[in-house]
């Protein structure tokens, strides 16, 4: 199969599966425990059923919305993921080049493998930047400078991920940082030659924007899990997050709120936006899915800030059901990571195209012209 027959997430999933060292591929794939929460995210979409309305004269809908100040032509954007340089060499510089050419955000991670700078210089398109705190602070500084001078549209702090969720797959894989050949992937990594020319012939595997302040971000395998351990502050709490927010002084969002206490803490602490969240899975097992709770938070706070959805999006009708449930926007991490882990740009391209083609074709369907005619009207959820 090619790019070109992938239609769907699966197809994606299917064809980096085969290209993909299996640390790799579960590492994208895999959540926290016992996955029961990864799985929620995408089967809550189904308890709800949407209402068209017929012979609306829509012709063609206008997909475009506003976050973080900046208009963007599709009501999705690539969410902050880690190590894109282990899916495909050329990174985040592909995820940002095709999230561009859509005209939405691209989202850069703090455990990005490419600079603020380098993407700066080959991406006009709007762009996040999002923080982890580490426990030595002058790091989460000279990240925020560095975004704010580059010409970074936003910010996003992740308030979930204080210690890493029990990843059991990367246990069991030896998934680590840079890559290590152990008695466990030496199998998987012989299997995918393809993948290891690919590795080894192109710029060196760093965590780019923290490299030169902390060793673990260049030259020791490390396991994700004990990087984030030993890394990020577990003692981060909201007068932190309010001295953040304030030196960003711009579009922030909190990433990873998941109760309405915390949505208004958030407004007070000046947050233009929340993302709920719950990192796709992979940190608190049990939690509940960010469709479930999305709508109890818009219907609290839906008119103070905006808010995005992040996790369990496969599908253009999965975009339309949360705007009627009150999102500004969606986001998304393992579809355009498996896009990119088979193509590249081309990659992350085909997958935008398809949720294009799918939200565009559906308004059509729904009757809706704009995507503010897009309410709780449209909504139905089964008993
Ligand atoms: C992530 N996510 C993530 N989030 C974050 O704030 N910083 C990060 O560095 C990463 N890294 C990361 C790596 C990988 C491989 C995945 C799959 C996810 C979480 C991400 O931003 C997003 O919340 C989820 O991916 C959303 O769920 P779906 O769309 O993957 O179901
Ligand atoms: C992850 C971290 C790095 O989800 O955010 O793997």
């Amino acid at each position: 199969m090619s790019i070109k027959n992938c239609y769907n997430f699966e197809d994606f999933r299917n064809l980096a599966k085969n290209k993909l060292p299996s640390p790799i591929f579960h590492y994208i794939d895999g959540g926290s425990d016992d996955e029961i929460t990864l799985k929620r995210n995408t089967d809550s979409f189904d308890e709800c059923d949407l209402i068209p309305n017929v012979l609306a004269n829509v012709g063609k809908p206008d997909l475009s919305t506003t976050i973080f100040g900046k208009k963007i032509n599709l009501p999705v954007f690539l969410s902050p993921t880690a190590m894109q340089r282990l899916y495909h060499h050329e990174g985040d510089k592909a995820s940002a080049r095709a999230a561009e050419k859509f005209g939405t955000f691209y989202s850069m991670s703090s455990m990005a493998n490419t600079t603020i700078e380098e993407i700066s210089n080959i991406s006009g398109g709007p762009k996040l930047f999002q923080l982890y705190v580490h426990k030595d602070k002058s790091i989460t500084d000279d990240l925020i400078e560095r975004s704010k001078r580059s010409g970074f549209d936003g910010m996003c702090l992740t308030v979930d991920t204080l210690v890493a969720g029990n990843r059991e797959r990367d246990h069991r894989t030896g998934f680590t940082t840079p890559p290590k050949l152990t008695l466990q992937s030496l199998m998987s990594f012989a299997l995918h030659p393809k993948w290891v020319f690919d590795y080894l012939t192109h710029a060196k595997f760093e965590l780019a924007n923290v490299a030169k302040k902390t060793d673990k971000g260049t030259n020791i395998t490390t396991s994700v899990i004990k990087y984030v351990n030993e890394q990020y502050d577990p003692s981060m709490n909201w007068k932190d997050a309010e001295y953040i927010v304030k030196k960003w002084d711009g579009p922030f969002a909190l990433k990873g709120v998941m109760s309405i206490e915390d949505a208004k803490r958030a407004i007070d602490i000046g947050c233009t936006a929340i993302m709920i969240s719950n990192h796709g899975g992979r940190q608190l097992d049990g939690s509940r899915s960010p469709f479930d709770q999305l709508k109890a938070i818009s219907d609290a706070v839906g008119d103070k800030l905006e808010i995005i959805l992040d996790g369990g999006v496969r599908r253009g009708t999965h975009v339309l059901k949360a705007l009627a449930a009150g999102a500004k926007a969606c986001s998304f991490g393992r579809m355009f990571l498996f896009g990119l882990s088979v193509g590249g740009q081309e990659g992350v391209e085909k997958v935008l195209q398809n949720l294009h083609d799918e939200i565009n074709r559906n308004m059509i369907l729904m009757g809706c012209k704009n995507l503010s005619e897009l309410n709780s009207s449209k909504l139905i959820y089964r008993k």
